[in-house]
């Protein structure tokens, strides 16, 4: 059976009106420009207004994908919206399909955090591969100013509101080269945003828990030293599993979280800083939107073209990340990685090649060969390298 590919073929972004700078945050909180820049990267963030929701984000990102694809609304088989802040906890993909028209479509959440993104893109993956869908809109949206302690220095100066989405068809050849995702649920109190147990007692036997979510928590440099520790070795095996190395890369892409962590994940990976795809100074950290947000400028301003090599990689809360073999302080963190390229597959299939850097990358990451990890037991890293089509951009 021949194999279906699948390729990005729209980006698109929307972010609300409200700009917030530093300067004005320390109006109203105890902190300075001087700290979050220093720290962090940020300068100012988008925050969305009272008549601003996911849905009304979601959906004006997900009609600019549709229109750079041309695509229209009621061929899209899937509306696939990754968010940790839903305008209704039973989900907003729906809200999104029948504002956009997309009536034929399917709508569901996916929650995972920053990672939500490149966890979506898998997963969209998996449907065209196996032939189930064609057309796919993928939407990543946070509104996380809704969930932050406005008191918590320490979190609520870090996150922005937006949404970002791409339109993922299937194609003859797959843009998808190769991906890796771990989860591990054994520090989750490192990041959170939980439900309040509230109890209330309906009758003398008879008790409940009234709904509700406290504001974010964060364990801010357990999630740090987990970034830089673990998103290059993900990178590396990702990059390993598509028959590339760093040097191939064109942009590194990650999870907007912190200037420090993209410039320290590209120095370990001696990718040079004009590779790193950033935006944070502007948004700060928009959670599931921030990789198809800084996506889609960099493909609207040229910076990305066809041809080029993508190393994308989230990392957050949520849900867990589990290294093969965790140390045993393993923070509890959500982790994935997508490595896609538009180049022609045949210029970059090197089979040799993959097995002359696997003895240096097991030393790095593995210790020993009789690691089990998927991407050593790949039959044929062949396969994973194919190609991504921006058929806006031919
Ligand atoms: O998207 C999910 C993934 N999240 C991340 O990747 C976040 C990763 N972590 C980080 O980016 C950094 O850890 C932060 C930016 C959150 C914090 O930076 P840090 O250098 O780790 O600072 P810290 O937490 O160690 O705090 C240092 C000091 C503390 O004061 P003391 O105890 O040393 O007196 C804090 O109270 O900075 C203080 N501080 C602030 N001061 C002014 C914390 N937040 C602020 C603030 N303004 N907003």
């Amino acid at each position: 059976m021949e194999r279906v590919g699948l390729a990005i073929t729209g980006c698109g972004a929307a972010s609300p009106t409200q700009s917030v700078s530093n300067d004005e945050l320390s109006d109203f909180v105890e902190t300075s420009d001087e700290w979050i820049a220093s720290r962090t990267g940020i300068r100012s963030r988008r925050l969305a207004m009272p008549g601003d929701s996911l849905a009304s984000l979601g959906a004006a990102a997900a009609l600019q994908a549709l229109e750079m694809a041309g695509l229209d609304a009621e061929d899209v088989d899937l509306i696939l919206l990754a968010t940790s802040t839903p305008d209704d906890l039973f989900g907003t993909a729906g809200v999104i399909q029948a504002s956009i028209g997309a009536k034929q479509a399917i709508a569901f959440d996916l929650t995972a955090a920053c990672s939500g993104f490149v966890f979506g893109l898998v997963t969209a993956a998996q449907y065209i591969r196996t032939g189930t869908f064609k057309n796919i809109v993928l939407i990543g949206g946070d509104i996380l100013s809704r969930w932050v302690n406005w008191d918590d220095r320490r979190t609520c100066v870090l996150f922005g509101d937006g949404a970002g989405a791409v339109v993922i068809q299937a194609h003859t050849v797959d843009g998808l080269l190769g991906f890796q995702l771990r989860s591990d649920g054994s520090q989750n109190a490192c990041l959170n945003l939980k439900i309040i147990e509230d109890s209330q007692e309906m009758s003398e036997d008879v008790v409940v828990i009234k709904g509700g979510f406290s504001p974010i928590t964060m364990n801010g440099q357990e999630v740090y030293k987990f970034a830089v520790r673990k998103v290059p070795e993900i990178i590396e095996k990702s990059l390993f599993q598509a028959s590339l190395t760093a040097s191939d890369v064109d942009w590194l892409l990650l999870h907007q979280a912190n200037q420090r962590i993209l410039d320290a994940v590209a120095t370990r990976l001696k990718i040079a800083p004009e590779k790193v795809v950033s935006n944070l100074a502007t948004y700060g950290n928009t959670s599931a939107a921030s990789i198809p947000i800084a996506l889609n400028e960099a493909v609207r301003d040229g910076r990305i073209q066809p041809g080029h090599i993508l190393a994308l990689a989230g990392f957050g809360a949520g849900l867990t990340w589990s290294p093969d073999r965790p140390p045993k302080s393993s923070p509890t963190f959500n982790f994935a990685i997508g490595v896609v390229t538009m180049k022609d597959p045949r210029q970059a299939i090197v089979q040799n090649f993959a097995k002359s850097i696997a003895d240096e990358v097991c030393d790095r990451w593995c210790g020993d060969r009789s690691d089990k990890s998927p991407l050593f037991l790949s039959p044929n890293p062949i396969k994973y390298s194919l190609n991504l089509f921006l058929k806006s951009l031919d």
